[in-house]
């Protein structure tokens, strides 16, 4: 840690690995649900634990986000930040706004607008905190004058996240309306701007891990964030295809939705090469696996497992069964969980005292636990969506009656799940093991960089 004021990220991760254990309860209870008998189903039915499963899964990793921001941009503005006192304003905002709507959701407060749930209140809550965020980075931003393409893609994409967080605000009580604007803020969010801060901390990882040369690494995330652009926006039609909007969107969707694995290829091969040019090693190669994993494991849950039900001639099938919780946690997992994780991951070793820089064993055994069960996880939802599919899409056979019929995939879900958790469960004990660290260090391995642009 080479600025004092980077320390605050400290209290975001905390605060995100304490919410990301707490979704993995509420993913455990709705995967136990499925086999039955449910000795909960009056005081916490499937549909109760689910959006508290999904929103808590987005408040943790937007926790996440804020967090390695924090920590990224005095590394790359080389300045402490504007304020620290604010910084902790919006965590106890944010913590109390996320822990009422959790709370609300028992007691059946929400919108019903699945991965929007959160009541009025809250959302203007969370409009109130991105502001004060987006103004103590742009502050920092402005009195250093320094001003890297890395956090310029990354600060665009937390920017463009929070402004489509707006259409989520209003009501509609037209479904039809209300669903096309959603996907304004949900697709939007993880095929488009959450892309470009994974590109942002990407490149940030690379350039420090690696020591690739800034020049090369910025030019190409440039690249891969165009071909997000292009594609992304209008893939969004993927998800108009049976909402009740005219049928132009159908080849639209196929189309465009068709062309976002290659901006995801880009990035596989980015850090790939990145890897291989790369002249100096880095003692954090914990801080690498979780780097590169992202990147690959983003490939695969979302380039390759979207692209696998994303034309209309599938969908139509396949849409809304388990083969879409296959692909949601897969992609999810791979593009978010994944890289704040790696960002946690590089920060740890100067945020606490005592921890070995290149990672020890309990920290490589979270990575693979959690890499083999995400994986058996996504191949059990897999192999349940295509059983669902053909009992009850193609045969006919009763909702109810499938689900019957593949419960044994829902018993491969809990046994991965588990591994998943185990390792998730290190990951959160190993990062509370150590103390916490204020003190700035002086002998950090410095990046090999050409020098930035000063546009402010
Ligand atoms: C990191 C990137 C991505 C993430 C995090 C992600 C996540 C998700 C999630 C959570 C859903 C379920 C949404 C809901 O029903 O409310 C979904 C649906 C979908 N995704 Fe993705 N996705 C990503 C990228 C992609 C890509 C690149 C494609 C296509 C090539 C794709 C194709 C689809 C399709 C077609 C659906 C609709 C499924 C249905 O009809 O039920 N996704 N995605
Ligand atoms: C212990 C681990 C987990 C278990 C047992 C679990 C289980 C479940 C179950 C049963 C559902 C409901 C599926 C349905 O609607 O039928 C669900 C939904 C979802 N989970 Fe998980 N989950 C776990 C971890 C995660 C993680 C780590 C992520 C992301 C990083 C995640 C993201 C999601 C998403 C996006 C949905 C909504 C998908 C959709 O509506 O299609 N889950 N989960
Ligand atoms: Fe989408």
């Amino acid at each position: 840690m080479r600025y004092k004021s980077q320390s605050v990220a400290y209290w975001y991760f905390a605060v995100a690995m304490v919410l990301f254990g707490l979704q993995l309860v509420f993913g455990l209870l709705s995967a136990a649900k499925y086999l039955g008998p449910d000795p909960l189903l009056n005081l916490l039915p499937f549909d109760v634990t689910k959006v508290i499963h999904t929103n808590l899964l987005i408040v943790w990793v937007l926790t996440g986000f804020m967090g390695a921001t924090y920590w990224m941009v005095p590394d790359e503005s080389r300045s402490e930040l504007h304020s620290t006192k604010l910084a902790y304003i919006q965590l106890g905002l944010w913590v109390v706004m996320g822990v009422s709507a959790i709370i609300g959701y028992l007691f059946r407060f929400g919108t019903g607008n699945k991965l929007l749930e959160q009541p009025l209140p809250h959302k203007i809550v969370i409009v109130i905190c991105m502001l004060i965020f987006l103004y103590n980075i742009g502050m920092t931003i402005k009195k250093s004058g320094r001003f890297t393409t890395t956090e310029g893609v990354l600060l665009l994409g937390l920017a463009s996240a929070a402004v489509l967080y707006l259409p989520a605000l209003l009501h509609y009580e037209n479904y039809t309306v209300s669903i096309y604007y959603r996907w304004w803020t949900i697709h939007l969010w993880v095929e488009g701007v959450w892309e470009m801060i994974q590109g942002g901390f990407l490149a940030y990882l690379l350039i420090r891990l690696s020591g690739a040369d800034r020049e090369v690494m910025e030019k190409w995330l440039y690249v891969i964030v165009g071909l997000v652009f292009i594609a992304g926006i209008l893939g969004t039609a993927h998800h108009y295809y049976w909402v009740g909007v005219p049928g132009y969107w159908l080849p639209l969707g196929g189309f465009f939705s068709a062309l976002e694995p290659l901006a995801l290829i880009g990035m596989a091969m980015y850090a790939y090469y990145a890897m291989r040019r790369s002249g100096l090693a880095h003692p954090n190669k914990l801080a690498l696996h979780w780097t590169l994993g992202s990147a690959v494991f983003t490939l695969f849950g979302a380039g390759l497992l979207g692209f696998a039900h994303t034309f209309p001639s599938v969908n139509k099938w396949t849409h809304g069964t388990l083969i879409t919780a296959m692909h949601g946690h897969a992609a999810f997992y791979g593009a978010y969980a994944m890289i704040v994780m790696a960002m946690i991951v590089y920060a740890l070793p100067s945020l606490t005292r005592g921890r070995e820089e290149e990672g020890g064993t309990i920290g490589y055994w979270a990575f693979w636990l959690q890499l083999a069960g995400m994986f058996g996880m996504t191949l059990s939802f897999a192999t349940a969506g295509i059983g669902q599919v053909y009992l009850e899409r193609i045969l006919g056979m009763g909702y109810l009656d499938t689900q019957l019929k593949i419960q044994i995939h829902f018993l491969m879900l809990v046994a991965t799940a588990s591994i998943f958790a185990t390792g998730v469960g290190l990951f959160i004990y190993d990062f509370f093991r150590h103390p916490r660290r204020i003190e700035v260090e002086t002998n950090e391995v410095q990046p090999t960089n050409a020098p930035a642009r000063h546009v402010l």
